[in-house]
């Protein structure tokens, strides 16, 4: 599928870190594969793509990202199959994604060419971290961020564009305990919450560590006006299971749209089961717990797969879920996602990019 007008300069590392890897006690996001792309905005253009050893880099301290937090981000991961062949899952939606982020920011579009003919090249020359370990990926995280060295505060007129590495593991270790957040907010409409911008996880570590501090993983979080209905939880985009439905909140201006969101959405309807995206408040959560009909509920992320979720606490109590292991919907899903990513199962809606 590759299309490669564009040859990107590269520079090797003269000796690969790979031994320093472990491919079966993958830490997340700790050891980052050899290289990395970067591509830079100056004079109205991206330019200079090019793909050089992973490493540090030199700022000014007063580039501007620093300060104003003009700086977005993915998360993707890429996944070997049976025959070692590297394949990516769902590159174009994070590649679209990235540029509504960053249209809310004030970043400048980044052509298609350079993203995935950047992608393509960056992954030949590190397939072997690309892990063949079942449960793990190589994690992907392309970035933009400001460089003006100004502290003004205005729309930078310079910006850089990297693409880095690391693979992973499980993002959260076991079945959370997550929290219905009451009083603090990550998203207001008309904010940025639907972008993925540096500043909205930054302004969220407050409130998750208080509810850390109360021994919850995480955090759900509710609506800015009156903490009523459920939005997304900590990292990743959160469902229900009700009465063998899957109920969801609707994607809107203050929830991000997930990729992962998106195929578990799409695989349940493969599957025939009803799925409902709309407003879900958090008192039908409460009483469908009390009547014994909240069958599951769990997180989508790409760093996060599907995160089982334990125990949700609201208002004073813990409402314990049922068992991880019978929760045929949400394990069948997880199940059927992963077989498509690893080339297991057909691709029926083209999600995996081959490269
Ligand atoms: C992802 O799931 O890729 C994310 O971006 C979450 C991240 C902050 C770990």
């Amino acid at each position: 599928m590759s299309v490669d007008t564009l040859t990107i300069p590269t520079q090797c590392v003269p000796q690969s870190r790979i031994s320093e890897l472990d491919f079966n006690n993958i830490e997340f996001g700790k050891i980052f594969a050899d290289h990395m792309l970067v591509a830079d905005y100056k004079d109205g253009a991206w330019q200079n793509p090019e793909i050089k050893p992973y490493g540090n880099m030199s700022l000014s301290p007063a580039t501007s990202a620093l300060h104003y937090g003009q700086a977005i981000f993915e998360g993707m991961k890429a996944y070997k199959n049976a025959d070692g062949d590297i394949l990516l899952f769902r590159p174009l939606d994070n590649f679209k994604r990235l540029n509504i982020s960053g249209d809310r920011m004030c970043i400048p579009e980044l052509p298609e060419e350079i993203f995935m003919q950047g992608l393509e090249q960056l992954l030949r020359l590190d397939a072997a971290w690309v892990p063949p370990t079942a449960g793990c990926a190589l994690y992907i995280r392309p970035f933009i961020f400001a460089t003006d060295e100004f502290i003004g505060v205005r729309p930078s007129s310079s910006y850089r564009f990297m693409v880095f590495s690391c693979p992973v593991g499980a993002y959260y270790g076991q079945p959370l305990r997550v929290a219905i957040e009451p009083n603090y907010v990550r998203s207001a409409e008309g904010g940025a919450g639907y972008a993925k911008a540096a500043g909205n996880y930054g302004a969220a570590l407050y409130p998750a560590r208080k509810m850390q501090e109360r021994g919850y993983h995480q955090l759900i979080w509710t609506d800015s006006r009156e903490h009523k209905y459920i939005e997304e939880s900590g990292t990743m985009n959160v469902m229900f299971v009700i009465d063998d439905r899957i109920v969801t909140p609707a994607v809107s201006t203050t929830i991000l749209s997930g990729i992962t969101r998106d195929s578990v959405l799409q695989i349940a309807r493969d599957k025939g089961i009803p799925v409902e995206e709309r407003k879900v408040a958090v008192s039908e959560i409460v009483e469908a717990h009390k009547a014994g009909k909240l069958q599951e509920a769990f997180g989508t992320g790409t760093a996060a797969t599907i995160a089982q979720i334990a125990t949700i606490h609201y208002n004073g109590e813990d409402m314990d879920l049922p068992a991880i292991e019978g929760r045929e919907i949400s394990n069948g899903i997880a199940a059927e996602l992963d077989r498509i990513k690893t080339g297991q199962a057909p691709d029926p809606h083209s999600w995996i990019y081959k490269i």
